[in-house]
């Protein structure tokens, strides 16, 4: 497994493995790795001759007040556990080298980030979007592949790539969860034993939305009404949105007739936990 931190050096290596016919995947990260993260890195592994995995705690998609500083880091041990898939690079830049300190052009999704996360975290999704397409171009990829964790994310990259014309196929993936059913994510590792606790009223809220969608619910505010009362009763728990939209447009007031996306956001003491499920009609 070969480390390059260099953008200049990853796109000379890019275009070589496509000038001898090699299929690039590309599994972007922010790093501090987990069962999830390797779940990406093996479909990405499954469908790619030349597998990177890029690490890059990208500073443009947290907004202030948000947790960029101590956002938690590891490299040997995500490297260790790269080399378990096995990875063939990992990309670890700088943010020097992928910003310069003049850089003012920014790529924006637009409606599709509109709703959900988008107004609790001013600057995220294009921040997201921006750092995917630079890294698009530097890797180069032929395929990358996403978690369904962040499925606001996940419809934002389509768009883009659908928008823009990006030639990369984008592989989604489905969320990996603990046993007891909390969604794996780098965020977990600040939840203390009493809060890991509470954080599963997500998964159960998830749970009571999909119980009453199958018992047949009249509407979407219905669904998110189930979700909601299990949150409320974990004191824990403070809710930032529980909203059922369009599992593709991610628009509100959706037709039970068509996939919707249960998604919520809820802050478990100081830490922001995000979970998702998609109903099908
Ligand atoms: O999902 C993440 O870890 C990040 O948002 C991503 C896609 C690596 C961009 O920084």
């Amino acid at each position: 497994m070969m480390v390059i931190t260099s953008p200049g050096e990853m796109t000379r290596f890019a275009e070589s493995a496509r000038a001898s016919g090699k299929r690039i995947g590309l599994v972007p990260t922010m790093g501090f790795l987990h069962e999830g993260h390797l779940t990406l890195m093996r479909e990405g592994r499954r469908q790619s001759s030349v597998l990177v995995a890029s690490i890059f705690v990208n500073p443009t998609q947290f907004c202030p007040g948000e947790d960029f500083a101590r956002y938690p880091r590891n490299f040997e041990r995500d490297c260790a556990m790269l080399q378990t898939v096995p990875v063939d690079i990992v990309f670890a830049p700088e943010p020097s080298a992928m910003y310069s300190p003049d850089a003012q052009t920014w790529v924006e999704a637009g409606e599709i980030t509109s709703g959900l996360c988008g107004p609790h975290r001013p600057g995220h999704f294009r921040g997201v979007t921006t750092v995917v397409a630079k890294l698009f171009n530097i890797v180069k990829p032929h395929l990358a592949v996403f978690g369904e964790k962040d499925f606001q994310q996940l419809r934002a990259i389509q768009k883009m790539v659908r928008d823009l014309n990006f030639d990369v196929e984008i592989i989604p993936v489905p969320i990996v969860r603990e046993k007891d059913g909390l969604a794996m994510s780098s965020r977990n590792a600040y939840l203390s034993p009493a809060e890991r606790e509470d954080a599963l009223a997500l998964s159960l809220a998830l749970r009571a939305a999909r119980e009453k969608h199958r018992a047949g619910a009249c509407c979407a505010e219905e669904i998110e009404f189930a979700a909601i009362r299990v949150l409320k009763r974990m004191r824990g728990v403070a809710i930032e949105y529980v909203e059922a939209v369009d599992a593709e447009t991610l628009a509100r007031h959706p037709s039970l007739e068509r996939p919707i996306l249960i998604a919520i956001a809820a802050r478990v003491g100081k830490t922001r936990l995000i979970d998702n499920t998609v109903l099908q009609p």
